[in-house]
């Protein structure tokens, strides 16, 4: 709406000043030296050079926006998590990234996609990190920093590096079932509303009875899945490198609020020991046909940030945020990220970040925490300390005190997990290029590896490759070969 003159409001400093004026800095005669009492002029730059906080140290560059997951299946024989009850409805936060660019880089390059959901739960804050793959390239803690930085620039000449890619990923065969999903079709969406997004983890489901579940969660696009090929992305990345972006804000906007359909996959608590395939490793896909899909309800994105900063950019998810009903499992990877979320975000955005708008629950907080860098909200407990003799909260044991946890015993050994019947690195990567690939997309992945290893990939890394390539499918390392050397 249009404001008269007399409506416009007038700009005020950071502590609600009106200012003299939006253009002119304060000075002795119109060329004299500017004068330190221009108060507004350096508050002016000094928030400038204060403006950024780091960046995420991965999944820089994303986009977000808020909406609301409705139940549409009865689940509660599985879990007692409010947020699942048959009719209920809860806000929520969701946001959409790529993995390894930085802050500015184009929304299409070939990389895993974040999909990291906040729900606002009347029992606090439930957050599931996913991606938009249902399985990961390791499955230790130990070797995801290391993975990182293969995938990122190299310290000598800051440039990102096929070479270390692949000396990576062949050194570490666990990862060979999700370089072949990467390499495929779904490693570039065609926008983040044509994606699925999976919990890739095994979480714990506990219903009201205290029965436990192991359960992995999927949320299928009702848009329908799309990707684009390398061409369309590379040229994508030159004309509009915040496609992706644009894409999400514009369809909210334009009131095309896309949705996911959330499903789960249930696993019996005493199927774990004997099943197959250690359903604790997130190199690993549980198989449709042994745990079928059970629909849980729908997420739908149906309000854009009103500012980006403060909504998306600081917004904090976190893996260990898990309410009652729902809980961890024995994933290594899982249990790492436990710590590292929380850490990073009292490094990143300061250590009250569970203040914040984004990330400040819907329920009411009563935590015994207290002070801290840029704290607003008051203690509410009576007395900083617990117990107290002065009305302060008590932890609800008889209600919450359930631990959500599984038996364990043994020596402290530094090993991997015992293989099961299955287990291999390239099983489930072959079973992925002979039975759910057609030609055409077979045919897409042999070109986008070919043209990946063609592209830095220096000998003997080069023969590695190709030898990781005739463990996932004989036929399509022959292929790779092939191309890659010229034959
Ligand atoms: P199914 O035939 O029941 O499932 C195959 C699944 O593959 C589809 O449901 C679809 O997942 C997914 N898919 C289809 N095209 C592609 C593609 N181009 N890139 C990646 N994924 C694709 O078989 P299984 O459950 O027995 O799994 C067989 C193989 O399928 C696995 O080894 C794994 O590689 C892959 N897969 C399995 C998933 C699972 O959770 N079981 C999930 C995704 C892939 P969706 O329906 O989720 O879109
Ligand atoms: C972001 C660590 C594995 C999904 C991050 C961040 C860190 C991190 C430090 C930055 C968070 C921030 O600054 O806000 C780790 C570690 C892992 C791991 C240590 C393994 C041990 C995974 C896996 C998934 C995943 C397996 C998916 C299943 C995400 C997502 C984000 C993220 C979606 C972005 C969250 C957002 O949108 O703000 N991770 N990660 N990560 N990670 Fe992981």
């Amino acid at each position: 709406m249009a404001h008269t003159p007399q409506q416009i409001p007038y700009t005020t400093s950071n502590s609600g000043i009106p200012v003299e004026s939006d253009e002119h800095s304060l000075t002795v005669g119109s060329d004299g030296p500017i004068l330190l009492q221009d108060h507004y002029l350096i508050e002016k730059m000094a928030q400038f050079n204060r403006e950024r906080v780091p960046e995420r140290v991965v999944h820089a560059k994303g986009s977000g926006a808020y909406g609301i997951f409705e139940v549409t299946n009865d689940v509660s024989q599985f879990t007692k998590a409010d947020l699942f009850q048959p009719g209920k409805r809860t806000e929520m936060l969701a946001r959409f990234s790529t993995v390894a660019g930085e802050q500015g880089s184009p929304d299409t390059w070939r990389d895993p996609r974040g999909f990291a959901l906040k729900f606002y739960t009347e029992h606090g804050n439930y957050d599931m990190v996913g991606n938009n793959t249902p399985i990961f390239f390791v499955r230790d803690p130990q070797k995801f920093q290391d993975f990182i930085r293969s995938q990122k620039r190299r310290p000598d000449n800051g440039l990102r590096d096929n070479d270390m890619q692949w000396d990576f990923w062949t050194l570490s065969p666990e990862s060979a079932h999700m370089v072949t999903w990467l390499m495929g079709d779904r490693g570039i969406p065609k926008t983040y509303r044509n994606m699925n997004g999976y919990s890739s983890h095994t979480y714990m489901w506990v219903n009201g009875g205290g029965e436990r579940f192991w359960i992995k969660y999927h949320f299928k696009t009702d848009q329908g899945i799309d990707f684009l090929t390398q061409e369309e992305a590379d040229h994508l990345a030159g004309e509009d490198p915040d496609i992706h972006r644009r894409d999400l804000f514009h369809a909210i906007e334009r009131g095309e609020h896309p949705s996911w359909t959330a499903y789960v996959q249930v696993m019996p608590f005493d199927d774990a020991p004997d099943y197959r395939f250690n359903p604790f490793d997130l190199t690993k896909v549980w198989p449709h046909g042994d745990y079928p899909l059970i629909e849980v309800g729908r997420m739908t994105l149906n309000k854009n940030p009103e500012d980006y900063f403060v909504h998306i950019e600081q917004a904090a998810f976190e893996p260990s945020n898990m309410v009652p009903g729902i809980g961890p499992s024995p994933d290594k990877m899982l249990l790492g990220r436990l710590f590292s979320y929380p850490d990073t975000h009292r490094y990143r955005i300061g250590p009250n970040y569970a203040q914040l708008p984004p990330n400040r629950p819907h329920s009411q907080v009563r935590s015994y925490a207290k002070d801290g860098p840029m704290r607003y909200e008051p203690a509410r407990t009576g007395a900083p300390y617990a117990p107290n003799s002065y009305g302060g909260p008590d932890a609800d044991t008889d209600r919450f005190g359930d631990i959500a946890g599984w038996r364990t015993a043994g020596e402290m050994v530094r090993e991997a997990s015992e293989l099961r019947r299955e287990d291999d690195d390239f099983g489930q990567a072959g079973t992925m290029v002979r039975q759910v690939l057609d030609d055409a997309a077979r045919d897409r992945l042999v070109s986008n590896v070919s043209g990946h290893l063609k592209n830095g990939v220096s000998r003997p890394v080069l023969d590695r490759a190709l030898q990781y390539w005739r463990q996932v499918d004989k036929k399509l390392g022959d292929r790779i070969a092939h191309n890659v050397n010229g034959g």
